[in-house]
């Protein structure tokens, strides 16, 4: 059992959770591996894990969940604000008292027959004026052995803490044991709930032993509260990757990129360029997958830090070739949730090799063919896996200072409408942009635009405070940053009238990455079109791609009139849920794109014709 720090507060707390919730022990967590160790033992021992085969799969396990706890609960998830208006018309909400009352009712004595682990973690290099100390008290040995690989975690971060400020983090499976009685491999409930109280800074989570719904440092410290404290002290806490690419010169520009769950932020925070980029000296590097927090610098510039440790990523579709750096980062010393195990002890998911394997067992535990006509890996399975093994790691993913932002990437999953990428005119047009960005949900009907989620700045589930005022928050650091980032869109995932992707994506998304770095630094050519600026055809770098034609890249550039203009009125519908509080800047560019989308149809002949198509 290690130190348990001499910080008041959190003696006081340890000691009233005990009352509430009557474990049965009480584990300091120290961090070592030893611990980590022990723990990994004691869950094979109790079935949530399953050791895997160490010569494939050194220091790895696998846990199967419950079939009923595999993803976020976005729709158990509250915003307990003391006024129900500071948390906006995207949140849940609860009155504070109210929810502590259900809350109390809940964890009342929710650790029977349980240890109760304290995990003290960091989000951010330890001991940097950036980080943010939590402590998540948690009945959860999964957690505990996934928190270590996500945070920087144990005895040291209470050192460091001294007698300072932590942000409590409460977390329960939900499932107290009686005298005797067996416990499952995954206790959960089937009542949850994940609270935020962003005036207090605490985190209450009931019922529920995955991802985001767990770990709460991720989603619901580093986003959800973070961006709380980030308004009130003047930065920014977003749901972004952070990468660095390099020139053949040897010159860095870092950017971060913001995509809503599922578009594939993994695979491009890790992207690995085409060859010809490769052989003329481009490299990427990767500071993050998933979270940015960023704060202005000394040099009037933002400087972004990545506060998580490990990544928490989706399995499926993760291949050699899809992102062979996450390949490795997961080859060892890891933990995969839901994914499907092979006979001889290794793990597998859908997408991983292009030949299914002949048998398998199932994420729930059944045996599996090819045949079978069912997934063997849950689409929403993960692997954690320690960030510092991946190959790609930039040498400044733990500098406490941060990296410089030169541009912030903003992109969606729509099969029509937004073009391949465009430069926003200036800051204002980028957060508009960013704050009206939407995925589809279903695949479009032919040449049809399908349902759309609006998903601002990705953070639909993550802010932690009224999107109106978030949106505003964000001007104002336009307003008050000297050199602020360019501001670019993206999408990867237009289709053309039979449903086929335009764009090959992945590594390929490499030349679009090259053109944004050459503009940011002056150096790339664009035309002006009603949304922003624009690469033509020939401001690209298309060495070694014949397969997307010059036709094909006008189709994925197009803005078409009469497409935008419903575009823009749907705009409205996200606009009319926060009226009262709506930047007054929104509406007026709104007016500014719908007056060159009005334009349209004669400017985008003139950006055509000025292609030499010919040439
Ligand atoms: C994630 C998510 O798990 O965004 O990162 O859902
Ligand atoms: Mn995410």
């Amino acid at each position: 059992m290690s130190d348990q720090g001499k910080n008041e507060q959190l003696t006081k707390w340890v000691a009233e959770v005990v009352a509430l919730c009557e474990p049965e022990k009480v584990h300091w967590c120290s961090g070592s591996q030893e611990e980590y160790d022990a723990l990994c033992t004691l869950l094979v021992e109790s079935g949530t894990f399953k050791k895997l085969n160490p010569e494939k799969r050194p220091n790895s396990y696998l846990a199967w969940s419950d079939p009923g706890d595999v993803a976020r609960v976005e729709d158990r998830t509250f915003i307990c604000s003391i006024s129900k208006q500071d948390a906006g018309p995207t949140n849940n909400w609860m009155a504070p008292k109210e929810m502590k009352e259900t809350l109390g009712k809940l964890f009342k004595g929710c650790m029977k027959g349980r240890t109760m682990y304290v995990i003290p973690f960091s989000m951010g290099p330890l001991g940097s004026p950036i980080a943010k100390i939590g402590v998540e008290i948690s009945d959860s040995p999964y957690v505990a052995v996934n928190m270590r690989i996500m945070t920087r975690m144990g005895s040291a971060v209470l050192d460091v803490l001294g007698n300072g400020e932590f942000v409590p983090c409460l977390h329960s499976v939900g499932a107290p044991l009686e005298p005797g009685q067996k416990d499952v491999p995954w206790p959960c409930n089937k009542e949850k709930y994940i609270v935020h109280f962003p005036e207090e800074r605490s985190i209450w989570s009931f019922g529920s032993g995955y991802g985001g719904n767990a770990l709460l440092g991720k989603k619901c410290l580093a986003l959800r509260i973070a961006s709380k404290i980030a308004k009130d002290e003047g930065w920014l806490a977003e749901h972004m990757l952070i990468l660095g690419i390099e020139s053949p010169k040897g010159e860095k520009t870092y950017l971060g990129a913001a995509f809503p769950s599922a578009c594939g932020k993994t695979n491009l925070a890790m992207l690995v360029p085409p060859e010809s980029f490769t052989e003329s000296g481009w490299k990427i590097t990767t500071v993050g997958d998933d979270i940015a927090w960023i704060k202005p610098g000394p040099d009037g510039r933002l400087y972004a830090i990545n506060p998580e440790y490990g990544f928490f990523g989706v399995a499926p579709g993760t291949s050699d070739k899809t992102n062979p750096n996450a390949m490795i980062s997961c080859a060892s010393n890891s933990i995969f949730t839901n994914v499907a195990l092979t006979p001889d002890g290794d793990v597998w998911w859908e997408g991983m090799t292009d030949t299914k394997p002949a048998s398998l067992t199932d994420w729930q535990g059944n045996h599996w063919t090819p045949e079978c006509g069912k997934n063997a890996a849950h689409p929403n399975s993960r692997f954690t896996s320690p960030a510092g093994q991946c190959p790609s790691i930039d040498p400044e993913w733990e500098n406490p200072a941060g990296v410089p932002m030169a541009a912030f990437i903003f992109g969606g999953r729509r099969n029509t409408v937004i073009p391949l990428v465009y430069q926003s005119f200036n800051w204002s047009f980028g957060v508009y942009m960013a704050a009206t960005m939407g995925s589809e949900t279903t695949a479009a009907a032919v040449g049809a635009t399908g349902a759309v989620r609006r998903d601002p700045f990705a953070m639909l589930p993550f802010c932690g405070y009224h999107v109106a005022d978030y949106f505003a928050h964000w001007l104002q650091v336009g307003r008050t940053t000297p050199v602020p980032p360019r501001i670019f869109s993206v999408n990867w995932f237009r289709k053309d009238e039979n449903g086929n992707f335009l764009w090959p994506g992945y590594g390929e998304n490499m030349r679009i990455l090259k053109w944004i770095v050459e503009r940011v630094n002056g150096n790339a050519a664009a035309v002006e079109s009603p949304l922003g600026w624009m690469p033509k055809y020939e401001d690209l770098d298309w060495t070694g791609l014949d397969s997307v034609t010059r036709e094909q890249f006008y189709e994925l550039m197009s803005v078409d009139r009469g497409v935008w203009k419903e575009e823009l009125v749907s705009h409205e519908e996200l606009f009319v849920k926060m009226y009262d509080r709506l930047p007054k800047e929104f509406p007026h560019i709104r007016d500014l794109i719908l007056s060159g989308v009005w334009r349209s149809p004669e400017h985008w002949e003139q950006f055509h014709s000025t292609a030499d198509k010919n040439s």
